[in-house]
């Protein structure tokens, strides 16, 4: 239960915590945010969804999501305008509630940042190798060329991470913009062949009994659905993994010039656009198509090839091969800042926040990360996890909601650069939403949860609780630098 004093988390009494380049200004925190948002979520999951859960309820699913996501960024900018640390929600967790939390916060990170990593990177395997499939060309071996593009993208990207941040920023910006432009291709297209009748009744299709219960919510009141207000709820829930990585913003603040104030800024502007480039994205693909004809492998593709505009299928493949790099590459980049900090704390192996003189990096970190990835993707079914990396991130969501009641009452006095308005309220409402979402995710998720957390808290006990730093007092809050390689 002991507390990080908010002094020692931001480094105001050592000193310590600068090691990393400040690199990032306010326009830059918005080409990350919308790098690592818009991706697989809306490229796949936003079409599996309609076909299979909400139909053109996706739209309000979207919104509903984005309202959860939009309350929770109020609550992620203050306090992280009064903490601008790497650790993010984890840190936030360390100050307010004390460390247990703060590594179950820190395990609920991983969870979401390590694997997302390791989700996107199969997406992106398949959809390359769709993408050259659609030119014509017959992939041989198609699984076997999957497995080597994913090594081959993490290890790429992961080496760019290692590099340092400003290799990376400008590649960013290059393929945060060329996915804008494909996303806006599909939206200026795709919206002269809008078919209202496609929308159905108010976007609400009539529910089906599903043969089993699903999610928590449906176990409690003892029926599944698809379709219909459950259906649209639950698909809310799945794609909320659309907004993952507006709290990835947060992860960037010791690397960002003036971070106070540009931080909350850059998390709520690149939010705010990618809620409306996906409602945009969602209404043109069920508005084309009938949503029982949407194919949930390919749901953009499929709905432009229904309509007759075959060429729009190069230009999605193009937009989802780039976006999903820029996600994967920032997924990595907030990994290793989570990671960093807990290193920092001695939470986790202190030589993990060595940060190379050379690069301006925690480039051990860096390659911890990029190696777990790759195993992950490799050997286990993560495509199926989606929503293991929902809950985790979920979870953080509701203790930085309290975190904001709770800090508020606290202390009171510490300089916040943005304050969530008609606090109490709307931190409350997070939280509530939150928890809703929540509820709305497959029982199945939970048990797996569960699971995760048990051994995370496992870990703790046998290493963190002895080795963090606030259990050995003496030891000097500077982690060990790396040596100078020139
Ligand atoms: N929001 C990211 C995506 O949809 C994780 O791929």
């Amino acid at each position: 239960m002991r507390r990080l004093p908010p002094s020692e988390a931001t480094g105001l009494r050592t000193g310590a915590r600068h090691s990393l380049a400040e690199v990032y200004r306010p326009a830059d925190l918005v080409v990350l945010g919308l790098g690592v948002m818009i991706g697989a979520g809306i490229f796949s999951i936003a079409g599996e969804q309609a076909a299979t859960t909400a139909g053109p309820g996706v739209i309000l699913s979207f919104m509903i999501a984005g309202i959860a996501c939009l309350l929770a960024c109020l609550c992620y900018a203050e306090l992280s305008s009064t903490m601008p640390v790497s650790g993010s929600a984890y840190t936030f967790t360390y100050v307010i509630f004390g460390e247990v939390w703060a590594w179950i916060i820190g395990w609920a990170l991983i969870l979401e940042l390590q694997f997302a990593a390791a989700v996107v990177a199969r997406a992106w395997a398949a959809i390359a190798v769709g993408a050259i499939e659609h030119f014509g060309v017959r992939v041989p071996a198609a699984n076997l060329v999957q497995d080597v593009l994913v090594l081959v993208i993490l290890v790429l990207l992961t080496g760019v991470v290692a590099l340092g941040a400003r290799v990376g920023l400008r590649a960013l910006w290059i393929m945060v913009s060329a996915k804008l432009l494909a996303i806006g291709a599909v939206i200026v297209v795709g919206v002269t062949h809008i078919d209202v009748a496609n929308f159905g009744d108010f976007f609400v299709p009539p529910k089906t009994l599903a043969t089993a219960p699903a999610t928590v919510l449906e176990t409690f009141i003892g029926e599944g659905h698809a379709f219909g207000w459950f259906g649209i709820f639950a698909a809310a829930s799945a794609i909320a993994f659309a907004y993952i990585g507006f709290d990835i913003v947060a992860t960037s603040a010791e690397e960002t010039v003036n971070a106070p104030k540009a931080v909350p800024k850059g998390m709520i502007r690149s939010l705010v656009l990618a809620t409306v480039i996906y409602l945009a994205v969602a209404l043109v693909m069920v508005g084309m198509v009938p949503y029982t004809k949407i194919s949930p492998q390919t749901p953009l593709a499929g709905a432009f090839r229904a309509v007759g505009v075959d060429w729009m299928v190069h230009v999605i493949d193009v937009g989802a091969v780039l976006g999903l790099t820029t996600v994967i590459l920032v997924l990595i980049v907030g990994q290793t800042r989570v990671l960093f900090s807990m290193a920092r704390d001695g939470l986790i192996p202190r030589r993990l926040a060595t940060v190379s003189r050379r690069y301006h990096t925690p480039t051990r970190v860096t390659l911890v990360i990029g190696l777990v990835a790759i195993v992950l993707a490799e050997f286990v079914p993560v495509l199926t996890m989606q929503q293991l990396v929902v809950i985790g991130t979920l979870f953080a969501f509701a203790f930085v909601a309290a975190g904001v009641i709770v800090m508020r009452r606290r202390m009171p006095h510490l300089e916040r650069g943005f304050r969530v308005p008609l606090s109490p309220l709307l931190p409350a409402l997070s939280l509530v939403a939150t928890l809703w979402l929540m509820v709305n995710l497959r029982v199945l998720t939970w048990a797996w949860f569960a699971l995760w957390m048990a051994f995370g808290l496992l870990v703790y006990l046998v290493y963190g609780r002895r080795h963090s730093l606030l259990a050995r007092p003496n030891t000097p809050a500077r982690p060990p630098q790396g040596r100078h390689r020139r």
